[in-house]
């Protein structure tokens, strides 16, 4: 219904409206696809933590958390960085718990950005952090990442370098890599460490595929390089360590100063929420090596599976050393883009990537790729492959 004749969208989000996810989306549901183009798992984290949670509602924790988040989970999250990254936390000045790490990173921008500040990110970047920056009044500023040596992606340290301007307020950072698969190197963080410390710039790490590393390839937090630590606000999350992306349950660990602009922001977008959840996910890290370690093959293989797959039908793949997704080059079966070759294998084939041109600012990069996830079961894969298989990748595309 018309309410005005106004542009109801504001402008900073106006170019946001219609994006090639919420397309793909609902041409997948339309087609009934099998889905590879989300990155949700589709089975359930460990019995054990779905119990602890069902446990805190009947035990009666349905009522606000704190801000900053329960006392259990915020001393869990400052064990787990003190343990595996040998980094200290304080749990009640330096750690926030957050809805999921989109609001950490959202506060975070929020928080830390003047109007005009300039965040610079490597690009292809996950989708919502261009939004977050753009709520900030802020503005992105995108370091190319390009297949190198044996295709793993890598930056230019003399275009990261010339990125930063005076405006430069902070760099934003995801490793494990959402869409490319690249874990960054302690070499290319020891270059973006000492960019921050030479212009005195802040970084945002998005970490929530930390425990999601493959081939022998290490997490190491930006946060844990020398002189790092005081300028890093470092977040992660419980959805893709525990295959519980629906809890929404997130965390950001940093000095002081940077944990509180998070919480400015932060009380006056969701204030608190998820109490069960957070309780339970406080018990949860406490097991998480473990579990962690048990997923970590899992999807290694499902990986496998899927890179093999893909790779016998005409879709090679650029190397993925951590989290859920690859990325498959698509010229070989005839598309010259990936965007075509998505709304063709969803509607001709019945399986739903995603054209990784959504993830850039200048999509001519990612043109040719298309990203899929690998974090579901075996059978599922294994049918989207076959799927694919039957494909005539010439045909031309009828809606279905
Ligand atoms: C890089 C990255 N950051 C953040 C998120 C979302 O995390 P959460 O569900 O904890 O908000 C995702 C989800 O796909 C992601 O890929």
């Amino acid at each position: 219904m018309l309410v005005t004749r106004r542009e109801m969208t504001s402008s900073r989000l106006r170019e946001f409206g219609t994006t090639i996810f919420a397309e793909m989306t609902a041409l997948a549901q339309r087609c009934e696809a099998v889905n590879l183009g989300q990155g949700f798992p589709d089975t359930d984290g460990p019995a054990s933590l779905l119990a602890a949670a069902r446990q805190a509602i009947d035990a009666g924790a349905n009522q606000y958390p704190p801000l900053a988040g329960v006392p259990e989970l915020r001393l869990a999250i400052s064990h787990q960085r003190a343990s595996r990254y040998q980094t200290e936390y304080c749990p009640d000045s330096e750690v926030a718990v957050t809805a999921g790490a989109t609001e950490a990173v959202a506060a975070a921008l929020l928080g830390l950005c003047e109007p005009g500040d300039e965040v610079v990110l490597f690009e292809p970047y996950y989708d919502a952090y261009a939004a977050a920056i753009a709520m900030a009044g802020a503005v992105r500023v995108p370091v190319l990442l390009r297949p190198g040596r044996a295709g793993v992606f890598e930056f230019d340290p003399a275009e990261l370098r010339s990125a930063v301007t005076p405006r430069t307020r902070l760099i934003l950072l995801n490793s494990p890599h959402n869409p490319t698969g690249k874990v960054f190197t302690r070499a290319e963080l020891e270059l973006i460490a000492s960019v921050c410390q030479l212009h005195d710039i802040v970084a945002i790490t998005d970490e929530v595929y930390e425990y999601l590393t493959y081939d022998g390839a290490e997490h190491v937090p930006l946060a844990s390089l020398p002189g790092m630590r005081r300028r890093t606000l470092a977040v992660s999350s419980a959805g893709k360590t525990f295959s519980v992306t629906g809890w929404k349950v997130g965390w950001a660990c940093g000095p002081e100063p940077l944990v509180k602009a998070l919480l400015a922001a932060k009380q006056y977008l969701t204030f608190a929420g998820g109490t069960p959840f957070q309780l339970a996910v406080a018990i949860g890290l406490q097991q998480a090596g473990a579990w962690s370690a048990e997923l970590r093959a899992r999807l290694n293989q499902r990986r496998d599976q899927l890179r093999y797959g893909l790779e016998a039908i005409g879709l090679p793949s650029y190397p993925c050393q951590g989290g859920y997704f690859l990325q498959a080059d698509v010229r070989r079966t005839g598309f010259a883009d990936a965007i075509s070759f998505c709304r063709y294998i969803t509607e001709q084939a019945g399986v739903a990537a995603v054209p990784s041109a959504a993830f850039y600012d200048r999509p001519e990069t990612g043109r040719a790729i298309a990203r899929f996830a690998f974090c579901k079961r075996q059978e599922v894969l294994a049918e989207a492959v076959a799927r694919l298989a039957t494909a005539p990748w010439h045909a031309t595309s009828t809606a279905c």
